[in-house]
């Protein structure tokens, strides 16, 4: 097996976590606590999920009646086009049609391997037993793989109201680009880190993308196929969590994967209940806030350095700037976001000016040891030594705004 294709299998093989139910019933449950028409009349599209495993699949399923959903298309990649299905991967993951598919009279030996699935359920009880559910599933196989980025899928996407899935990780960024420009309604998982992406920052600080409403800062647990190299310390908090072994799925977990949709919820409306300045000074459990004054930026004075979400000023009313996880407490109609503090470019139209010799060179006096060069434009502080804040998000109050 080439090189290359041993990297795909292996990055690949992080493409098959699969989704708890009750991480996505937590989160589809507090967008229909705001709204609880949100999927009424809509076509949903789940264009990474195979119904006989994909627990997205099935949640839409059971709820197609009281969500009052028009149609479901659910659609699965072929495993001759999965890295993770290749011949020599570390895992051996062995391709099985299941019963469902094999006993049906749509079955295809050749294109069970080769082509993508297209399941699709409308509010029709096809099997006459009383309800619409997922027994009422049509399928077909797909003229190509199923890649979410084919023609075939993609007119689907077109077809759909909303997305919703847990994409394959190595193509995060091409999966989120995809959805963004088929103007689609989505709420999709993806991993805290994500939030920095050129594809994605620009669309929180417009307020076109957020954070959803659960697993900010929680586990969020994942099947995987039995035998995926897994941290013995993640395989026993995922059993902690209540999700044991079986003998299908091993578990894992990860504390950065959140939610990313444009779908509306009520935490981020929720407003951040904070404290004033002076209040923080005084009562702040942080020791380094308490009793000490805001630190300002050395090269963008008129700004503050606010190392705590929970420590941002309620009364101040220039640019702060904050840790990154205040996204999971964003509330758009009280702040603004103005720029990530990593982004030079960002931070220069903002007024931030580059670091300077005298800041560099006292920082490596201090003993520094990053790669900050005098031409670099990013937060520096000076206490308790010369360092640069790293992960910080530029915002401002709302009513600052005149
Ligand atoms: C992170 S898993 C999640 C699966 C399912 N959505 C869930 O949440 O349980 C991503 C899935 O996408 C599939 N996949 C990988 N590459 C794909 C592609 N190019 N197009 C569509 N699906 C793909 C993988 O095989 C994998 O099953």
């Amino acid at each position: 097996m080439a090189n290359t294709n041993l990297v795909a299998a292996k990055r690949a093989k992080q493409d098959e976590f699969y989704t708890q139910w009750a991480d996505i019933e937590r989160e589809m449950n507090a967008y229909l606590e705001y709204d609880p028409d949100v999927f009424r009349d809509k076509v949903v599209l789940m264009p990474c999920d195979d119904p006989e495993w994909s627990n997205f699949a099935k949640f839409f399923a059971l709820h197609f009646v009281d969500f009052g959903l028009r149609k479901l298309i659910s659609t699965s990649y072929a495993p001759d086009s999965n890295p993770a299905y290749a011949p020599g991967n570390e895992l051996e993951l062995d391709y099985q049609p299941s019963l469902f598919e094999t006993r049906s009279a749509g079955f295809d030996a050749t294109k069970t391997r080769s082509n993508g699935k297209k399941f699709v359920l409308e509010a029709h009880d096809i099997n006459g037993d009383g309800v619409v559910n997922i027994d009422d599933l049509q399928w077909e196989y797909l003229k190509g793989d199923g890649d979410f980025r084919s023609a075939e899928v993609t007119a689907l996407r077109d077809e759909a109201d909303i997305v919703v899935t847990n994409p394959p990780f190595s193509l995060w960024r091409q999966f989120i680009t995809w959805v963004v420009a088929g103007n689609k309604t989505f709420s999709i998982i993806g991993s805290n880190n994500a939030t920095t992406y050129v594809e994605v920052f620009p669309l929180i600080k417009g307020n076109q993308l957020w954070k959803g409403a659960t697993a900010n800062n929680t586990d969020m647990v994942f099947g995987v196929p039995k035998g995926t190299d897994i941290a013995e310390a993640d395989r026993s908090k995922a059993a902690r969590l209540g999700y044991p072994s079986t003998d299908v799925h091993d578990f894992t977990r990860l504390g950065n994967s959140c939610w990313f949709t444009n779908i509306e919820h009520g935490r981020r409306h929720e407003p951040l209940v904070l404290m004033t300045m002076a209040d923080n000074v005084k009562y702040s459990k942080h020791k380094d806030v308490r009793g000490a004054e805001y630190q300002r930026y050395y090269n963008f004075a008129e700004a503050i350095e606010v190392p705590y979400v929970d420590a941002i000023p309620s009364d101040f009313d220039g640019v702060m700037g904050v840790p990154i996880t205040f996204l999971d407490k964003y509330n758009p109609d009280q702040f603004q976001i103005l720029a990530h503090g990593d982004d030079m470019e960002a931070l220069r139209q903002l007024g931030v000016k580059t670091l300077g010799k005298d800041f560099v060179n006292t920082y490596y006096a201090q003993g520094g040891t990053g790669a900050n060069s005098h031409g670099h434009r990013r937060l520096g502080l000076t206490e308790p030594n010369y360092r640069t804040a790293f992960k910080r998000i530029m915002i401002r109050r709302r009513k600052a705004e005149s």
